[in-house]
């Protein structure tokens, strides 16, 4: 028997990444991260069971998550924003270090992160605690349901990102640009970005421990090839604009001019002020665990590193006809069997919230009936997200002569599966 968290997990694979940042967390040192771990009955060293099979490449991913952490919770302080709104927040302590601030904390994430996490973090919240901290169901490509996450707020909100950018496409990242910018437009404050240079925090990483290019070369090769198995998007693809020439590991930002993309988000009506990782005050659990000349090599790597700062400029507006609007449960689809051969129709948006439904609604259909090939009517589908995409992948897959027909295919779905190379998987038919 399937359960709902089963269903999410396999249409959105990405949610079980936040119990890898966790247990990293927990092998640093934070006493929270360990105990929230514990709570969630996950071992401790969960994160030695995930892709990452190269040693090395597990202190680096340790390493550079708490970097992450403390120069974002550093930054959060700096803005001097009282709300946070932590988007994903996944299984992160930082619930708790932001209420022992002071502040006031929302954490958005998927469906199945967020069933898990409420009990765990309700048993550890006091009940003063409790009347700071929400944690609401969002899909960072659906305006509604983060302004709903944020409705009971005035006043500006930080907005804070880590590790999220990597795993979406193009195309959903133009969404989370527009949404970004809707959301500061209404509320202000800022949208801290701690991923925007990915790969240039990684490669600081590899820098600290190897000890020769040769090394390094064949850390970031073992790094490509973790991240590559959970995630569809490219990680040297990872910012909103067309690479320049060849895509090159040996590059910092993997060919980014770093210039260009901070125009893509000012063509949001987004301003952009990019602050260093690193600072000499900063303290890791880690530095117990490294070498000085380790301390000095990361310092060096880390220099060019910055989390994004994002706000939105009030003199550009962003209008952005795409967006579709959305409610939770604005999906439904159809099915009609005829021999074998399935009908299926869409109706309206499926993301990272709705997949699940349409995977659970597939599967009861190929489980109890006869399916030899499957026709999708896409004429009322507004948007597919790579959750939704994942989903046809698996009908395709599960078809005998993998015979997937999409049909009524509309331009802005046309765009999504040519941006995300789709449209060579699948047939599009009129
Ligand atoms: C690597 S984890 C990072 C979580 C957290 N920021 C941390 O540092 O522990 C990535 C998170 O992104 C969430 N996520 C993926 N796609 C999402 C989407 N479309 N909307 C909201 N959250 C999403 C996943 O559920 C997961 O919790």
């Amino acid at each position: 028997m399937t359960t709902d968290k089963e269903l999410f997990e396999r249409a959105n694979p990405v949610s079980k990444t936040a119990v890898t940042t966790l247990s990293q967390r927990a092998a640093a040192g934070y006493e929270k991260a360990a105990e929230i771990l514990k709570r969630l009955n996950v071992d401790m060293d969960y994160y030695k069971n995930s892709a990452v099979t190269d040693e090395r490449i597990r202190d680096v991913g340790i390493l550079i998550h708490e970097l992450r952490h403390v120069a974002m919770n550093r930054t959060i302080e700096e803005s001097g924003i009282n709300t946070i709104f932590d988007l994903p927040c996944g299984y992160s302590q930082r619930v708790f270090e932001m209420l022992d601030l002071g502040k006031t904390y929302v954490g958005g994430d998927l469906p199945a992160v967020i069933d898990s996490f409420l009990p765990v973090v309700n048993e550890m919240l006091t009940d003063e605690e409790k009347k700071r901290a929400s944690f609401k169901v969002v899909d960072v490509t659906s305006y509604e349901s983060l302004e709903k996450a944020v409705e009971h707020i005035d006043g500006p909100i930080c907005i804070t990102m880590e590790g999220l950018t990597p795993y979406l496409n193009k195309e959903e990242k133009k969404r989370l640009f527009a949404n970004m910018k809707r959301l500061l437009a209404a509320k202000g404050g800022c949208w801290l970005a701690a991923d925007a240079e990915t790969m240039a925090y990684y490669r600081a990483g590899i820098g600290t421990f190897a000890k020769t290019k040769e090394e390094g070369q064949q850390m970031l090769n073992a790094f490509l090839t973790a991240f590559n198995s959970q995630s569809d998007s490219d990680i040297m693809g990872t910012i909103l604009v067309e690479r320049k020439g060849e895509k090159s590991s040996s590059d910092l930002n993997g060919g980014f001019d770093l210039n260009v993309v901070e125009k893509v988000y000012n063509s949001y009506g987004l301003n952009v002020e990019r602050i260093p990782y690193y600072r000499d005050d900063i303290e890791l659990k880690m530095f117990s665990k490294l070498t000085p000349e380790q301390i000095a090599r990361l310092k060096t790597f880390i220099k060019d590193v910055h989390i994004w700062k994002i706000t939105s400029n009030p003199d550009v507006s962003f209008d952005d006809s795409t967006q579709n609007s959305y409610e939770e449960g604005d999906f439904s689809s159809t099915f009609r069997n005829a021999s074998g051969k399935l009908h299926i129709k869409l109706n309206g948006r499926v993301d990272s919230l709705t997949a699940p439904a349409f995977l659970k609604a597939w599967e009861e259909e190929f489980g109890n009936n006869k399916v030899d090939s499957v026709i999708i009517d896409c004429a009322d589908l507004q948007y597919i997200s790579s959750a939704g995409l994942r989903v046809l992948l698996i009908i395709k897959k599960a078809l005998p002569d993998n015979e997937l027909i999409l049909h009524n295919v509309d331009e802005p779905i046309m765009d999504i599966l040519d941006t995300t190379g789709f449209s060579d998987l699948f047939t599009v038919a009129d």
